[in-house]
């Protein structure tokens, strides 16, 4: 059995699915282009026969990355197949992941098809999405919920279709450690053809063991590609966390035996920017990524430390790319030196025109707060006067009065559709005022279900970064807004909420209640 663990990234297809998380296609081929650069075997791009929208992110994707391979998810139909295919044309390494219910709850309640259907629609998915590129994954959705004797009939079917990995997903994060691990062995066992395939392992967190469950089905069951997402992103609780799997494998050699492509330098970068995309704060005390993971608060800890750090530490900061809160730029910093940072930090503007106006607003930025740092420009850089995207409603500018006892009254201006409009309103706070300005004059009706204020490098004096997610007819969207004031990075965030929810861009759930 090959020593070699394939880690497939499902970030920008299972980690958006999470409500509130959904992402352009300009965000995600960042996002893409960071995976690759961790060097990610499989990046899943999305599920292109999913909306336009989708379609075109896979596209960009598939044509933008070279060193990863470039997956699109798809229900088990010709239309779906044919569509990822498309979508893939451009692709350096191109992978059709197509998937259908083989549990009896999901195919009875959800598909309403027979077992005997089923096995069809899987068998000649594959057969169909095998014509059309050589590397085919396919999933059996709620697979280790389904019977086994019918889940074993499927995938010896489907590698003799030609899957070349099969997945077997926990779906509802019902597993646990053991039993999946030896679920995953006996369906190796038992099915003759299974040395044909590469065996995948694809766990929801819901009991918060979708990490421990991935790790058994690799040490236990001889799985050899993790399916994961950058922070655990992922519908509910989430799906398996990228960087806790590969930093398990990795300090745990000893135990696991297993090599892995990742450079796992990149890991706190792409951390970051996820988060920053999406609005999902990352908890503090987060395996890898969150803030105290490497913080030593105690005395005795940190003593033991100082005097030798494996006392307490089991990794090296530095390995996942924590550095100390770097000044990267100041003032006087020009335009090359900020041009050469986003190189650095994977930021990809399509213009030069698009790089003259980043660069005049961190100098705006620069004049406000003296140092800074990574996030700050980040935050710029993903900021929709900067990327042009969606720019329906832009930020102009804001003055508000607020004092004790007496209720705070906001003014805010700011553009639609290029043409300024200005809208004052009074409310609880200072924020609610200045939401409440802008509400007043674009009536979208949106209810607002978070609001969240996160100081972007640590104190004080730093940026904070507002999240807002707005809920409207069914759609959840999250806006994200940065500035040194909260007040007008509030009023930022909720214009790019509202931008988000007036590109009205539907798409069909992936795990679809829609047969096939
Ligand atoms: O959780 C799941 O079952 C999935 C499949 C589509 C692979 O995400
Ligand atoms: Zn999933």
């Amino acid at each position: 059995m090959s020593d070699k663990l394939i880690i497939f990234d499902t970030t920008l297809r299972d980690g958006e699915q999470s409500p509130g998380a959904s992402m352009t296609r300009d965000e995600k081929l960042r996002i893409a282009r960071q995976l690759e650069r961790l060097r990610v075997d499989v990046i899943e791009a999305g599920f292109a026969a999913s909306s336009n929208g989708d379609f075109e992110a896979v596209q960009a994707i598939a044509n933008a990355i070279k060193d990863s391979t470039v997956c699109s998810l798809s229900r088990a139909n010709d239309r779906d197949i044919s569509r990822a295919a498309e979508a893939l044309k451009g692709a350096s390494s191109a992978r059709i992941h197509t998937f259908i219910a083989t549990s009896p709850l999901h195919m009875e309640k959800k598909l309403r098809m027979t077992p005997d259907q089923v096995f069809e629609q899987a068998r000649q998915s594959v057969r169909f999405a095998r014509n059309l590129v050589g590397d085919v994954e396919f999933s059996p959705e709620d697979g280790y919920r389904s019977d086994l004797d019918f889940l074993c009939r499927v995938l010896e079917a489907t590698i003799d279709e030609g899957a070349t990995t099969i997945n077997v997903p926990d779906t509802v994060g019902y597993a646990v450690p053991e039993l999946y691990g030896n679920f995953i062995k006996l369906l190796r066992e038992r099915i003759p053809n299974s040395d044909k395939a590469i065996w995948s392992v694809h766990c929801h967190n819901d009991l918060g063991m979708a990490v421990a469950n991935s790790l058994a089905g690799v040490k236990l069951g001889g799985a050899r590609q993790v399916e994961c997402t950058i922070n655990g992103l992922g519908e509910r609780a989430g799906n398996c966390s990228l960087e806790e799997i590969v930093m398990a494998v990795k300090t745990r050699k000893d135990y696991f035996g297993l090599e892995m492509n990742i450079d796992a330098q990149h890991i706190l970068a792409a951390s970051r920017m996820v988060s920053q995309t999406t609005g999902f704060v990352v908890q503090p005390n987060k395996a890898v990524v969150g803030a105290n993971a490497f913080a030593h608060a105690s005395g005795i800890h940190q003593d033991g430390v100082l005097k030798a750090r494996d006392t307490y530490e089991i990794m090296r900061a530095e390995d996942v790319g924590w550095t100390a809160n770097k000044i990267v730029l100041g003032k006087l910093s020009g335009r090359n030196a900020f041009k050469q940072r986003l190189v650095e930090l994977g930021v990809q503007m399509d213009s030069e025109a698009d790089i003259n106006t980043a660069f005049a607003r961190f100098k705006e930025l620069a004049d406000r707060k003296a140092d800074i740092f990574d996030e700050d420009i980040l935050a710029l850089a993903s900021d929709d006067s900067v990327t042009h995207e969606n720019e329906h409603y832009g930020f102009v500018s804001l003055s508000q009065h607020s004092e004790t006892g007496e209720r705070p009254h906001a003014s805010v201006v700011f553009t639609v559709d290029g043409k300024e409009v200005s809208a004052t309103s009074d409310g609880n706070g200072p924020v609610d005022a200045s939401l409440k300005a802008i509400e007043s004059h674009v009536n979208s009706g949106a209810e607002m279900v978070l609001y969240s204020v996160n100081a972007i490098s640590g104190s004080t004096e730093s940026q904070g970064e507002v999240t807002v997610r707005l809920q409207n007819s069914g759609r959840v969207v999250n806006g994200v807004g940065a500035d040194p004031d909260i007040i007008v990075a509030s009023a930022k965030a909720y214009l790019s909420a509202l931008n988000k929810l007036h590109s009205k861009a539907e798409r069909v759930p992936a795990q679809g209640w829609i047969n096939p």
